[in-house]
Parts: C-alpha cells; structure tokens; sequence
C-alpha cells in the first residue's frame, strides 16, 4: 500500500509566508520536514551539527525553487540556539514556526546500567535541547506577532519502553514542556505542540536485516514501518493556520501504537 507522501501529497501555499526553523534537519524527519516546509512555501532555516550536509541540503532545496539557510549549531549550546534564532531574523526578518526536532534514539539497557554521564547526554540532547530552542524562539515568534511551535516527543514520550529509560524520560519531559509552553504563551499567539512518531524510517531502521525490521513493524498496528514524510506533513499542518485552534496537544504518528497502551 502507498502511503499519501509516496503519492506526492501536495502541501502547496500550506505555509507560504512563513519562516521556520528545523533542528536536526541534515537526515531522517528533519530532512523530510525541511523538504515539506519548503515545498509548502516556507522559507527553512536549517540547523544540525554537520555543516556540510546542511549546506548541500540548502542547496539542493534552493535548486528546487525554494528558500533555505544552513545554520550548524548544537542544540545542547544556549549561544549556538541563540544565534540561529538571530541568524532566521536576520536573513528573513521574522520567525513564524519551528520544528524542535534534533536528537537520535538511545537504546542503553535495563536503567541500572546505566551510566550516570550517558544518562545527562541523552537528557542534554532531547530535553534541554528543546528547551534551549523555545527559550530563543519564543521572543523571536512574539516579536514577529505569534507563530506556532511543534516539538519532537515519541510513543516513549508517553509509554514506558523496556531499555530505554533516559530517553523515555527525555522524552516524557518534552511533553511536559510542550504542554506548560504552550500555556504561558496560549494568550499571546504562539502555539506549542508536539508530534508522538511511533517507529519511523532512518539510516538505523535502514541497516537492520529484515529478520530484525520485521517484529518492529508487526508491533504496530498499522503492521508497517511510518515514513519520514508522514511525520513531516503533520508537522507542516501543526505550524500551518489549518492547526489554529490547537496548543498544547500531544498528537501520535504512529500507526495506531498508543491506541493500545
Ligand atoms: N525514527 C524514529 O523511529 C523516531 C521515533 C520517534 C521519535 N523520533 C525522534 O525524532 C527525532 C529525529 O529522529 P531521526 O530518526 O530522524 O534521527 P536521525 O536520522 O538520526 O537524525 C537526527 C538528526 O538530529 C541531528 N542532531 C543530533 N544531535 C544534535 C545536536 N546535539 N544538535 C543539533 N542537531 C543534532 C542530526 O544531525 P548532526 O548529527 O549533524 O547533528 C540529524 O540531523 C529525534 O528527536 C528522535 O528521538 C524518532
């Protein structure tokens, strides 16, 4: 079966006008989103830690007719987010939308083996990360008269999952911030959600065997593995004007994963 983003899904207009950034936009959802984005009219500010493949990208979506700008920075460092915050309003004069979605899974072991310096790792990453990046957004979007942020949780944001205990809670604490965000600033124009993706396509999944891939995609209902563009066009509808009443929700990609939990 082929899913809508295989078919092509047209986004056109979805996001014309907007500026947005995505963090963790040289592979996997970042890249698709940052694809999605710009071909649904926004201008992207791309942001990851490898420059090079930051650049390419830019240039291959500016080929295509679209507007990017590559910014290398690490989430995990309060002045590199500030200066890609500066760099979007500087190169485009305003931030309307932001996709806070930098970070890789982490599968480390029953809790107790644990170490203590693996554990603030994937914290620093996935959770400070996306604080850093809302803490340097958000003037930025209430200066440009309100926008609409959408953070990166997981199906473990919300379930427990054997193995992966600081990511779970990593991930749990991103809802938690999305939800007392999407609070204080429900008032003033900007919008705070995030998007729960059950299992979905990247370089990881890819160089599993098929032996290995298959139990992951039998556990989810759906009975296969998401594309990264399934997740990106929810996303781009999330940040769009289609999502205007809609803060502080926690919304699954996921094929029907926590519908069972
Ligand atoms: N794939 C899934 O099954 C799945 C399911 C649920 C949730 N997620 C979440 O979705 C997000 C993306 O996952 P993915 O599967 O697309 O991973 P991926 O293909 O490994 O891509 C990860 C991206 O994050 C960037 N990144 C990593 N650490 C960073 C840092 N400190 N600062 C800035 N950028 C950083 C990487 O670029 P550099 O290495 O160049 O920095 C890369 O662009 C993650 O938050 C992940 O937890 C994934």
């Amino acid at each position: 079966m082929t899913t809508f983003a295989e078919r092509g899904l047209d986004l056109r207009g979805l996001l014309q006008g907007t500026v947005a950034i995505v963090t963790g936009a040289s592979r996997g959802i970042g890249a698709a989103a940052a694809w999605t984005f710009a071909r649904a009219g926004a201008a992207v500010v791309l942001a990851a830690r490898g420059e090079d493949t930051l650049l390419e990208l830019a240039d291959r979506i500016g080929s295509e007719g679209g507007r990017a700008t590559a910014v290398a920075t690490d989430v995990t460092e309060p002045e590199a987010v500030e200066r890609l915050v500066a760099r979007a309003m500087e190169t485009y004069g305003r931030l309307n939308a932001a996709f806070n979605n930098a970070g890789e899974g982490a599968l480390q072991g029953p809790l107790a083996d644990v170490e203590p310096e693996d554990f603030d790792r994937v914290l620093d990453v996935h959770l400070r990360g996306t604080f850093l990046c809302l803490r340097s957004e958000i003037p930025a979007m209430l200066q440009s008269g309100g926008g609409s942020i959408v953070n990166m949780t997981s199906t473990a944001g919300v379930g427990g999952w054997r193995g992966l205990g600081a990511y779970v809670a990593a991930k749990h604490g991103v809802v938690g911030l999305t939800r007392s965000a999407a609070l204080d600033y429900a008032a003033q124009g900007i919008r705070i959600n995030a998007v729960a993706p059950g299992p979905i396509m990247n370089d990881r999944i890819a160089s599993l065997s098929d032996e290995q891939r298959e139990p992951i995609a039998r556990a989810v209902p759906m009975q296969r593995i998401g594309t990264p563009e399934e997740v990106a066009a929810t996303v781009a509808w999330l940040c769009s004007d289609a999502a205007s009443y809609i803060t502080g929700a926690v919304v699954p990609v996921d094929g029907g994963q926590l519908a069972e939990i």
